[in-house]
């Protein structure tokens, strides 16, 4: 099996691949792709105490680790990894079970071909700040576009597969869908619009990307993937609960089941990795259901019973507030 999950900037964000009810089922032989902001390989003096020992943890897991490069990597140490052959295109043996896809290679993976091509602008440090001389180098890299090269070869390699592929691993979306889901927080740039090129010549079965810290179905076929890690070709939607990363929080409407109807309930408290004497296998919620009264006890419930978060009950308030 190939699953597909978000960035993990170092040490920041792995605890998704860490021992839960996910990563359990993930064995021998399978692959977890990171849609980049790998940030394993990221002091850009040498590689530190921290990075040896979650590099190390990662290469002993079951799974082989794949990822594209994302806008948080130190990239001349990423690129001075060893370059490899592997599954028909090259990467970067960071570990022998750690692996970088380089830009531009398309990968033959249990059947499946993937197309891999990391980098993104960054809007949290360098130009974007305003502040590149102070971190150029030491936590912000220009190699984080790809380069005319890069593109160019990544063109020729995608025309040489005939232009169609199965996967497509990106860190950031073409330029619209980007548009389309941080509305405006994310203007065009040379790798977005690069993007709506390949968009438009390629066939694709799915496309992946990391970089806006959501989980969203964009199209029919393209996902933002972060906290979860979904089997590849499956839309976030139905993608599994993960401990730890819950979906809705304190004071929000939603929509339950009362018995057998359908209800709507507000949420009390969330209990992330579910109740401290009581674990469950997805975050919990205590809720309440609207008519009963807010000062008593609520009930708990399951992250999955929750069908979807609901705004009815704040439009009829905007409403009455009009009226
Ligand atoms: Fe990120």
């Amino acid at each position: 099996m190939i699953y597909v999950t978000g960035d993990i900037h170092g040490t920041i964000d792995i605890r998704k691949l860490l021992k839960n009810n996910v990563t359990e089922k993930i064995t021998e032989n399978d692959y977890v792709i990171i849609c980049g902001d790998f940030g394993l390989v990221w002091n850009y003096k040498k590689e530190d105490g921290k990075e040896r020992k979650w590099l190390k943890w990662l290469n002993n897991q079951r799974w082989t680790t794949l990822f594209v490069d994302g806008n948080h990597e130190c990239f001349p140490r990423l690129n001075s990894f060893p370059v490899k052959e592997w599954h028909g295109g090259r990467v970067h043996e960071v570990r022998p079970k750690v692996l970088h896809l380089m830009r531009g290679e398309i990968f033959e993976i249990e059947g499946s071909t993937f197309f891999a091509m990391g980098g993104a602008s960054s809007h949290d440090r360098g130009p974007a700040k305003g502040d590149t001389d102070a971190v150029i180098g030491k936590s912000w890299w220009p190699e984080e576009i790809p380069s005319d090269e890069e593109m160019e070869y990544a063109l020729k390699n995608l025309e040489k597969h005939g232009n169609k592929v199965d996967y497509i691993i990106t860190h950031c979306l073409p330029t619209m869908y980007q548009g389309f889901v941080k509305q405006g927080q994310f203007p065009p740039d040379k790798v977005s619009e690069f993007f709506e090129k390949v968009n438009s010549i390629v066939k694709y079965e799915y496309w992946y990307s990391g970089h806006y810290h959501c989980n969203v179905d964009v199209t029919r076929n393209m996902s933002v993937v972060y906290s979860r890690i979904i089997p590849v070709g499956m839309p976030v939607r139905n993608a599994d609960i993960i401990m730890g990363i819950p979906k809705y929080r304190t004071g929000e409407t939603v929509l339950t089941m009362n018995g057998d109807e359908p209800a709507l309930a507000m949420v009390l408290k969330v209990e992330p990795w579910g109740p401290v004497l009581k674990r469950s296998d997805e975050p919990m919620y205590e809720i309440t259901f609207f008519g009963d009264d807010f000062s008593e006890k609520g009930i708990m419930i399951k992250e999955s019973q929750i069908i979807e978060k609901s705004l009815i009950y704040e439009e009829e308030e905007e409403e009455d507030i009009d009226a």
